[in-house]
């Protein structure tokens, strides 16, 4: 062979050498790239699906938890209300959060709370705490004392929550402010309630007086955050008017939302269903999920009426009638009485009692204090009533004075 034939011989062997390690490359390239897509797309959870990770075993792709990176740039589809990671996921009283659903990226943002312990409602999703805590800066800026009181909410944290509100204010009224559990914005990690000093951190319609409801109002959207639930959108939302729970969508949805007065409802075209507002009633609670044993009033023991106590109703009663105080006021006289009844409206419950065994009436009787944050504002904080104080609570504290504040409105309120 020529020295020539030999260099060409070489050249062609390099050549195809060079060909063969690019295919192998662009092949490996592919295929993982091909991985990828499918790891996330078997990962968004659509309505009605079982939740693919309710082992918690996914961890991101890279490890980082990125489904939602981009959404902050744009407006969402129509199947983004469908997808329970997205932060434009729409879950209202028609449309549930998959069974199991716990958001995978929760931490706890660096914003002045009410209670000094960690709880998990102190909990929201990775984009939505650093926005609070932006939001809660700037609103420090303007002299405005924001207080986080209520954001993540396990399945059974609001399972807790709405049953001890039927118990205490009757199916009607619990409807208006309370979502079933499973049906909660709360469970997204996306919302959260926020307050006050001023109203005694209340979650009640005095909320909407402070200068803190107001900027939030009017600012809020610059954060990303909006107030899902506004008062003259509740045959749209299902719910009443609380301008405390603000829902974290993300800066140029929210904007966007703001500008048009739109609800996530209105932008998404959701229709409802005719009976929206109602379609849970005492004889269906079961087929949401809902024990009957769970929201029957447990009786207190019948105790023989004094002379005293009868002199307090009375003189209660007499208040009320001189300074005609409003049905909500009567209701925390109701809420906070030691009988600890109250419920209103709907079906009485209280002829129910077969209160049997100590123990389960001791869970019940803990169940009750420790969940009625999202009870009434009249069950809240029942000391504050009589201290004027309501300072940040610890564990040590009463539970009472801390979650009674949550979700509840001075109009009857949850
Ligand atoms: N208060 C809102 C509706 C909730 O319970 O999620
Ligand atoms: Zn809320």
């Amino acid at each position: 062979m020529t020295r020539k034939k030999k260099r060409r011989l070489k050249k062609v062997a390099m050549i195809g050498m060079s060909v063969i390690t690019l295919c192998g490359i662009s092949y490996i390239s592919i295929a993982a790239l091909s991985e990828a897509s499918e790891t996330t797309f078997s990962y968004e959870h659509y309505f009605g699906e079982e939740s693919s990770d309710k082992d918690g075993e996914y961890d991101g792709i890279n490890g980082e938890e990125d489904l939602n990176m981009n959404e902050e740039d744009s407006l969402p589809d129509k199947d983004d209300m469908l997808k329970s990671d997205s932060i434009a996921v729409l879950v209202n009283k028609e449309l549930p959060l998959p069974e199991g659903y716990v958001p995978k990226d929760l931490t706890v943002p660096d914003v002045e709370f009410q209670i000094s312990y960690f709880d998990e409602k102190k909990q929201l999703r990775a984009m939505a705490a650093n926005a609070l805590e932006e939001l809660f800066l700037a609103a420090k800026e303007e002299d405005l004392n924001l207080i986080a009181i209520s954001g993540y909410r396990s399945y059974q944290r609001q399972y807790d929550i709405f049953t001890a509100n039927i118990r205490k204010k009757g199916l009607e009224h619990t409807m208006q402010f309370s979502a079933k559990p499973g049906y909660s914005e709360h469970q997204t990690g996306l919302s959260i309630d926020v307050s006050t000093k001023a109203i005694k951190y209340r979650l009640d319609a005095s909320f909407a007086t402070t200068p803190e409801s107001k900027w939030l109002a009017e600012n809020a959207h610059l954060y990303g955050y909006i107030i899902r639930y506004q008062e003259d959108k509740s045959e749209i939302t299902g719910y009443a008017y609380e301008p405390w729970h603000i829902r974290y969508v993300g800066k140029t949805f929210a904007d966007y939302l703001y500008r048009n007065n739109l609800t996530l409802e209105e932008y998404y075209e959701f229709e409802p269903s005719i009976d929206y507002a109602n379609e849970i009633t005492y004889d269906n609670l079961v087929d949401f999920g809902i024990d009957l044993e769970d929201v029957i009033v447990t009786p207190e023991p019948v105790t023989e009426p004094t002379e005293e106590t009868e002199a307090v109703t009375e003189e209660s009663e007499a208040e009320t009638e001189a300074t005609g105080e409003s049905e909500a006021e009567e209701d925390r006289k109701e809420d906070t009485s030691p009988k600890g009844e109250g419920t209103k409206g709907d079906k009485p419950q209280a002829e129910d009692p077969a209160p049997t065994e100590g123990e389960e009436k001791e869970d019940v009787a803990d169940d009750v204090n420790e969940v009625p944050e999202d009870t009434t504002e009249e069950t809240a904080d029942p000391e504050d009533e009589t201290t004027g104080e309501s300072e940040q609570q610890t564990p040590s504290g009463s539970d009472l004075d801390d979650e009674t504040t949550e979700e509840t409105t001075g109009a009857g309120s949850m």
